[in-house]
Order: structure tokens, then C-alpha cells, then sequence
């Protein structure tokens, strides 16, 4: 944690998780018998005291920043993309996110999950699958993976989710991160107009699709921790029911053949209870779609750095399509 970071002025953490870290460093320090500098033990005395702002120690609202490398498969495919150019800028590269440290204000939405973690990972990991693509994430929360796909340069991204609280702070985070979003449109309007600005945020809640929502232009469709309750998976798969069997004619120099692209979907998931899986899976295939765990040779590189209570083994990402074949 680098305290006279620029980052953490501008987008501090949560004042409990600067004390709890600075105790941390102080006794892991004491333990290796290493001498711990004057001036930490004076930041953590000041961390003990509530904020001399006058906000709570427990403000609902606080910045988290990941950080995150690109791995070298990943670099060499993104070197031949001229989009992509500055996202290899730099080695090591960061994403702030605000989040609610309280699951009351701003809902589920607001906070970091860790299969919305793993699949950031990846995307970061295989830039083929999603460059150039029109992607669609269904319940987006704070909008790591959205701004990931920015940075890789995928073609249209439209990121939603049923809150208005959690869509308010995803903007917010697109800001942060200097993602540009293209303004909101009417929620009757045309979702396959073309503009020119690539990211778009709306309100989807998977009960009330519209008419235009079940024919969307997405190549790509993403989510993450999105079934953790029963009730939300029949409209969860009623709305990948609908997209993914829409299929669109390849294109060859500009001109239509008779052969048709059709969406994929990447969904990971927390298994928290095996039951709720197990219900998924029959809901997708019961719906006519077909789904399989990616391969181990998909599981995604660790990229993102210092979140050692990540436990990737407890998260599958299942990638589902329709029964085209
Ligand atoms: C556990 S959070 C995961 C957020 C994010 N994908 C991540 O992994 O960090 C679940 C998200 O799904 C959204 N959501 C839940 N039920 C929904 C529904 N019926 N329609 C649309 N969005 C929904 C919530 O608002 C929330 O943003």
C-alpha cells in the first residue's frame, strides 16, 4: 500500500481497511524481528482515531484499486491490434473502482464478487475471444470487466444491470478509469443504432425484456455472480434464450454470406451452494442450449496482483450457445 501514492489521495480506501492493513504490515514486521519505522507506527495512531474529515470510519463508500498485468500470450495478440496499442503502455496497470463497503446502500451492485474477478481475469487473458467483438454484460456491478474490454479495444460494449444505484456507480467507475460513455438513451429507443462511442450503460432487468432487447447486436455475452438466487435464474436463461440463438451473416470484404455468426456466452460463477448450480444447469439445458465448463486450457492466468483471498478453484466459467451445430 503506497500511502503517498497519487491514487490514494485522489481515491482513498475504506478507513477500516488502511488500519487494518497498516496493523498488518506493523506485525508481520514485529514478528521477523525487523525494525518498524517511527512514522508507521504514527500512521496507524492516526488511523486508530475516526477521520478527521468528520465522516464515519464506516463510510458506505470507498475506492478499491486492482492492479493487474497483462500476460505475454495476450501482449503478443494485442501488439498486432492497433486499438490496442496503449493498453501495453505499461506493465503493470491499475483499475479504481468505487464501491459501497455496505451491502444496504447501492445493493449487490456496488461491491466486488470474485467470479466478476476471474472473469476479468479472463478477458485479460484471451483478448481474441472479445477484440473487435460487440459485447453485452448482464448484470455489470461496478464494471471491472467493462472496463477492461475498453482497454482491450472490442468493437461495441454495452453494459447493464437491473439497479439504477449500481448503473450510477458504474458510470462513475467508467469516469474513473477514463472510459468514455456514450449518453443514456430513451429506454424505448433502437439498442442497434450505431454511434460513435463504443460504451454504452443501460438499465436490462432480465424479467421485462423489451421487444429490442431480444434481438440486441451482441457477439459476446458476459456476467458474473449471477446466480446466487434461485428466483433469478428462469429470467437469467429466458434472456440468453432469447439472444444467443440470433444469429448475423458473416461478412468476407464487406459482403453477406450465407453463413451465420451466433452469440457465445461467459458466465462465472461463485459456487456457494452446489443446488443453485445444479438448478442452472438444468434451467440452460431445458432451455435448448448447450453449455460446458471452459477447458482447463482456458482458465484464466492470475493477473490481478495482491488479492491473495481470491480462491479461483471455487469459480467455473461456463461458456453457453445454441444448439446450432
Ligand atoms: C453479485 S452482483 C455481481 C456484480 C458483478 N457482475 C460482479 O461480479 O462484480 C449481481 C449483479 O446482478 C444484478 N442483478 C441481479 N438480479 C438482476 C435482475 N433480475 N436483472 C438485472 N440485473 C440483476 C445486480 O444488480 C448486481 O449488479
Amino acid at each position: 500500500m503506497c500511502i503517498n501514492d497519487e491514487i490514494f489521495k485522489l481515491y482513498p480506501p475504506s478507513w477500516l481497511y488502511v488500519r487494518r492493513t497498516l496493523k498488518e504490515i506493523i506485525l508481520a514486521a514485529e514478528k521477523d524481528g525487523e525494525e518498524v519505522s517511527d512514522g508507521l507506527y504514527e500512521l496507524h495512531a492516526i488511523y486508530l482515531l475516526p477521520p478527521q474529515d468528520g465522516s464515519s470510519e464506516l463510510a458506505s463508500k470507498c475506492y478499491k484499486t486492482f492492479t493487474y498485468t497483462v500476460p505475454p500470450k495476450s501482449r503478443s495478440y494485442l501488439a498486432c491490434q492497433t486499438d490496442s496499442k496503449k493498453f501495453l503502455e505499461e506493465d503493470e496497470q491499475l483499475v479504481t473502482l468505487r464501491v459501497s463497503s455496505n451491502m444496504l446502500e447501492g445493493g449487490t451492485g456496488c461491491s466486488t464478487w470474485p467470479a466478476g474477478l476471474l472473469l476479468s481475469e479472463f478477458v485479460l487473458s484471451h483478448p481474441e475471444l472479445f477484440f473487435g467483438k460487440n459485447c453485452l454484460e448482464v448484470g455489470a456491478g461496478t464494471g471491472m470487466v467493462g472496463v477492461l474490454l475498453a482497454r482491450i479495444g472490442t468493437g461495441k460494449i454495452m453494459l447493464t444491470d437491473g439497479s439504477l444505484a449500481t448503473l450510477a456507480n458504474l458510470k462513475n467507475n467508467l469516469s474513473i478509469n477514463n472510459v468514455e460513455v456514450e449518453e443514456a438513451q430513451q429506454a424505448n429507443s433502437d439498442l442497434n443504432t450505431h454511434s460513435s462511442t463504443r460504451v454504452e450503460c443501460r438499465q436490462l432487468t432480465w424479467e421485462t425484456l423489451f421487444d429490442k432487447e431480444r434481438n440486441l447486436d451482441c457477439n459476446v455475452i458476459l456476467g458474473a455472480d449471477l446466480i446466487y438466487d434461485p428466483l433469478n435464474i428462469p429470467p437469467l436463461v429466458n434472456l440468453l434464450a432469447s439472444l444467443l440463438p440470433v444469429g448475423r451473416p458473416i461478412r468476407t470484404n464487406g459482403l453477406e454470406q450465407n453463413v451465420y455468426e451466433y452469440p457465445v456466452a461467459f458466465i462465472a460463477s461463485a459456487i456457494r451452494n452446489p443446488d443453485t448450480l445444479v438448478y442452472f444447469v438444468e434451467t440452460v439445458r431445458k432451455a435448448g442450449l448447450k453449455m460446458a465448463e471452459v477447458g482447463e486450457t482456458m482458465r484464466p492466468a492470475i493477473c490481478l496482483t495482491g488479492i491473495s483471498d481470491l480462491d479461483r478453484s471455487t469459480i467455473l466459467i461456463h461458456k453457453i450457445q445454441a444448439w446450432k451445430d
